[in-house]
């Protein structure tokens, strides 16, 4: 029999905090990147109970954690129990990544970071100057929408279903980016001439994701042109039905789940300071898209 080294006295603690972690893919999309580089970390879920988060966040720093990724529905109210928070995860009003710095809790929020990157990564070009309709008005939304703004996009259209959603994450990018804002309900959408005069087109609603795969966030007769990129968050199943109809369009399509997986990247290179190689991010990349492939529960 063999001993299992994989854990010693010396690995360093990670995980994710929420409620529930079951369905997490981060403990899978970690480890794996720890067996890749070979750092000594392990990463591990904890469910944390409502009314519990303050608790937590004592235990873990009392425990010396290294690090740790929050979700679900702890974005925004883990921030009263950390000791500073980047700029970027201040105005996005959500933390969901952690470094545990010699006893401070220090703030970050990789998922607008992954986003950036999986957009630059698949599509050759960023934001600076486009004209970019974002779909919703949720936490990713708002993550997603100041990125942008912060990219020196030109101008951002918030449409969702609740307005007033809209208009709060607008005020925002008004008051802290040179980005310039518009508001709609969906319904403003469904002309379909106004959808022409964006670049770049984000779903980050959930409407279209399994097991309702013929659900689309908007009209069913849109129109699109071979100019335009259209992201969707969503990356089960890999291609919505928004995204089918955007192909069929001549668009370039891209889905949400490079974002999963940069943000996890992300969180990474934040506790451990380094940086992995693009070999290593290819090789995760295929290994997940084909373990998403076998998974039950994905299309
Ligand atoms: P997250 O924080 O993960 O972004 P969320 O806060 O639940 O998730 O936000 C989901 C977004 O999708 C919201 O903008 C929501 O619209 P409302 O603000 O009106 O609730 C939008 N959304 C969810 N289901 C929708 C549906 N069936 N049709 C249109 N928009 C929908």
């Amino acid at each position: 029999m063999e001993i299992d080294k994989r854990i010693t006295g010396k690995t360093g603690l990670t995980g994710v905090i929420g409620y529930p972690v079951g369905h997490s893919i981060s403990p899978q999309l970690h480890n794996t990147v720890n067996k890749l580089t070979g750092a000594d970390l392990v990463y591990v879920p904890f469910r944390v109970e409502p009314g519990e988060l303050g608790r937590a966040v004592s235990g873990l720093k009392a425990i010396g954690i290294r690090g740790f990724n929050v979700t679900i529905p702890y974005k925004q109210e883990i921030i009263k129990y950390i000791d500073e928070i980047s700029r970027e995860a201040a105005l996005i009003g959500a933390v969901n990544t952690v470094k545990n710095e010699s006893g401070r809790l220090i703030g970050y929020n990789t998922d607008a970071e992954g986003f950036v990157r999986s957009f630059k990564e698949e599509t050759g070009t960023g934001f600076k100057n486009s004209r970019v309709l974002v779909i919703g008005a949720g936490g990713a939304a708002r993550a997603v929408a100041l990125k942008i703004a912060l990219e020196e996009a030109d101008m951002i259209h918030l449409a969702n279903r609740t307005l007033s959603k809209a208009m709060e994450i607008a005020r925002v990018i008004r008051d802290n980016t040179r980005c310039r804002t518009e508001c709609s309900d969906m319904e403003g959408l469904s002309d379909g001439g106004i959808i022409r005069e964006f670049d770049i087109i984000i779903n980050t609603t959930p409407v279209g994701m399994y097991p309702d795969i013929d659900k689309m966030p908007v009209d069913e007769k849109l129109e699109l042109s071979d100019n335009q990129i259209v992201y969707d968050i969503i990356y089960n199943p890999p291609k919505t039905r928004f995204l089918l109809k955007a192909e069929q369009m001549g668009c370039r399509v891209v889905n949400g789940l490079g974002m999963l997986l940069n943000q996890g990247l992300a969180a990474y290179e934040i506790w451990t300071g380094r940086q992995l190689d693009g070999r290593v991010r290819d090789m995760l990349f295929t290994a997940f898209v084909k373990y998403f492939k076998r998974q039950e529960g994905f299309a």
